[in-house]
């Protein structure tokens, strides 16, 4: 068994968690930062190293402005609350992403979160924001192009927004949707996949432990017997 240190999640489901209840998908998109601090709290309990969240997509942009625009200022909200504890938490924030689209605000606020937790140890969290994973490997491509190096698969790894990172081991995607989303299609190559029926602001700690005690039984052999 290979303990796992990488939890990549596909947070899916907010909007019609919302509509279900008879409110909003924004409603929705509030509830689930609920459930991001529960997972936060587990992963920091079951001494992972690196949690990556995908919060905003390429894609993402075909959505209505004020949805955008509800998802970025919960983004910002959740930072101006929570920066003391990341901090106190020892938890190191990275953000994945093109930032060239996203608000300016937001941006440097998530520059300065980086930045004043850069030294934390105790767990990574990822922030996919505006990330899309062919922008992702078109752009490390193009990097190495540019220096005329020979593409090397160490070369394309070093020039993802992921560097330094280790592939996650265990990828989840609640909401009852079995695809990537052009979700890190590099880095996924190997790890373990759980689609879960559930949407995620129902998603709870209970659920997350199953699915790492599912990934427990789970031999990992990378192609061999
Ligand atoms: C959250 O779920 C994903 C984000 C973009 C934050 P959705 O907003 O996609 O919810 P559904 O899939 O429409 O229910
Ligand atoms: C993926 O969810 C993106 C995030 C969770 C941020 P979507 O709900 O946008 O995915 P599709 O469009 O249904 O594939
Ligand atoms: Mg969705």
């Amino acid at each position: 068994m290979i303990k796992p240190k990488h939890v990549a999640i596909i947070m899916d489901g907010n909007g019609r968690w919302g509509l279900k209840k008879n409110k909003t998908r924004n409603y929705g998109h509030l509830q689930g930062i609920k459930t991001v601090e529960d997972i936060i709290k587990a992963s920091i309990k079951k001494k992972l190293k690196f949690l990556t969240l995908y919060t905003f997509s390429t894609e993402n942009w075909k959505r209505p402005k004020n949805e955008i625009f509800f998802l970025f200022k919960i983004l910002e909200n959740y930072i101006d609350k929570e920066l003391k504890n990341l901090n106190k938490e020892n938890i190191k924030i990275k953000i994945l992403g093109d930032h060239n689209k996203i608000p300016r605000k937001l941006v440097d606020k998530l520059k300065y979160t980086e930045l004043l937790t850069k030294k934390n140890k105790r767990l990574q969290i990822n922030v996919a924001l505006n990330y899309g994973s062919r922008n992702e490997i078109i752009r490390a491509i193009n990097k190495i192009k540019k220096k005329k190096y020979k593409i090397s698969e160490k070369l394309i790894n070093q020039n993802l927004y992921t560097k330094n990172i280790p592939d996650p081991d265990i990828l989840i995607r609640t909401g009852n949707t079995n695809r990537l989303s052009n979700f890190l299609l590099w880095q996924l190559q190997y790890s373990e996949i759980f689609f879960v029926k559930k949407l995620w602001p129902d998603f709870k700690q209970i659920d997350f432990y199953k699915v790492l005690n599912k990934y427990d039984k789970i031999q990992r052999k990378f192609g061999a017997i």
